[in-house]
């Protein structure tokens, strides 16, 4: 029997929305049909609604103006930007929409607890954009951490090795720069990864501490002949790691190129180097997030988790270490690849976990394949990164920077009772 497709509506056409999502409909078309859009910028706006064949009728300028129509599709798919995530999704559950929403939840912890109780209030499929439980190398992990035969997790150190040009992008001249503008750097680089250690292990953490600092991206690393733009001359352009002319106006114009400009022409390209935010000398930006931050989970059965994010590698990798009683298990996710060191006989396994070809390991397409079987047989309650599940990995996040802001150690269920009191019944009042 062939289904019909589940019809969605999209909130943000820039570069998850367009690519990911806008993606995944074209590759899955008896999957998901995206009937309508809404975003501000002309040039995305009119390339989405022409590439998906909307109608006129279909295709609004902002969330705001599509969301005050009833209800035009079962599902929404929110790819706003992080500060946009909170009151848009209140008012898509309001209308009855399932929704896709992208990370984060939302950008503080008052308002991921509404989130989460009006999910659970309505009855609707909130799925957080967590691709990595997806993912078939962290399920085939949390199966070895829970095998039996190599006994118990003791520590594990996790590894988010971020390259330095994707850091220099997004977290010194892009998006997620700036708290005021987005949120912390663990929030908007790391709620993933804290997602999937607390995924991975089940359990709350007794205890939380963090230390993280921007170190390199500052005004103070660059002399007074550096100018504020690589395309002003600089001095140095020509041996700086972080040129923007290196980076940006090569043969490559995939991710992260493509998001600089719509206009993808070398001309075009300079153009936004001149003018927009990624033309930026490293050093002269409004960036306040931090460039490596450590973050150190202690739970109450002797467990302990060591969490580092940094900006200065040369690729994008995440590896683990987790050790057990009885093995060592060491994980490669860039490679989909996990080894198993057993201390009895000495033997090592190698287990390579495939799964689809995309951005994330092939967590996105799969998150999204298992996104439509919820909404076609109507689940809530089997929603993986659901809206409570996900509410909580995001507090964790929350005590950490208060962890790190604080320089003190957060007693994480004091944390979370607190702020679960702090909300009142019926939501934040602005
Ligand atoms: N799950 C993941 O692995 C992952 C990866 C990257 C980004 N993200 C998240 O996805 C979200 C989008 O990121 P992105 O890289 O696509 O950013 P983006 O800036 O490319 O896209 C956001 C889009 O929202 C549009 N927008 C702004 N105001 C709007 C409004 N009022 N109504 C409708 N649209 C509006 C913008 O014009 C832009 O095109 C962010 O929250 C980000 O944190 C998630």
């Amino acid at each position: 029997m062939s289904l019909r497709p589940v019809e969605a509506v999209l909130l943000g056409a820039g570069s998850r929305g367009y690519s990911t999502f806008g993606g995944y409909a074209k590759a899955y078309p008896h999957n998901l049909k995206i009937i309508a859009v809404a975003e501000p910028d002309p040039a995305r706006r009119e390339r989405f609604a022409r590439e998906h064949a909307l109608p006129s009728a279909q295709v609004f300028t902002s969330w705001e103006e599509l969301l005050d129509r009833p209800r035009l599709a079962e599902v929404l798919i929110n790819a706003t930007m992080d500060r946009v995530h909170y009151e848009s999704t209140l008012r898509a559950l309001d209308l009855g929409y399932h929704v896709l929403l992208e990370k984060p939840m939302a950008t503080d912890p008052a308002a991921c607890i509404c989130l989460a109780r009006k999910v659970e209030q309505t009855g609707l499929i909130l799925q957080l954009c967590h691709s990595l439980r997806y993912n078939p190398f962290f399920i085939r992990l949390k199966e070895l951490m829970d095998a039996p035969e190599t006994g118990q997790v003791t520590s594990i150190i996790h590894n988010e090795n971020v390259a330095f040009w994707h850091y220099a992008h997004s977290f010194v001249r892009g998006n997620w720069s700036n708290e005021s503008r987005s949120a912390p750097g663990l929030l908007t680089k790391s709620c993933h990864d804290v997602d999937i250690l607390y995924w991975l292990t089940g359990r709350v953490p007794e205890w939380v501490s963090s230390f993280g600092r921007l170190t390199h991206f500052r005004p103070d690393r660059a002399g007074a002949e550096i100018p504020a733009r690589c395309t002003d001359g600089c001095p140095v352009e020509a041996t700086c790691p972080y040129s923007a002319i290196r980076i940006y106006l090569g043969d490559h114009v995939d991710w992260p190129v493509n998001t600089i400009a719509n206009d993808l022409s070398y001309e075009g390209r300079w153009q936004a180097l001149r003018e927009g935010p990624y033309g930026r000398c490293v050093f002269r930006c409004d960036n306040d997030v931090v460039d490596h931050q450590f973050t150190t989970f202690d739970y109450a059965d002797g467990l302990i988790i060591g969490f580092h994010m940094h900006g200065h590698s040369h690729d994008n990798v995440r590896t683990l270490r987790v050790a057990k009683t009885g093995a060592t298990i060491r994980g490669f996710l860039e490679k989909r690849e996990l080894e198993v060191n057993h201390y009895l006989d000495g033997r090592q396994e190698i287990i390579h976990t495939g799964g689809p070809d995309d951005r994330h390991g092939g967590g996105d397409t799969l998150m999204l394949h298992e996104f439509i079987r919820l909404v076609r047989q109507g689940r809530p309650d089997e929603v993986n990164a659901s809206a409570r599940e996900s509410c909580l990995s995001h507090l964790l996040v929350f005590a950490a920077e208060q962890a790190r802001k604080e320089n003190r150690i957060v007693h994480v269920p004091t944390f979370i009772h607190e702020i679960e009191q702090s909300v009142p019944a019926d939501g934040i009042h602005e």
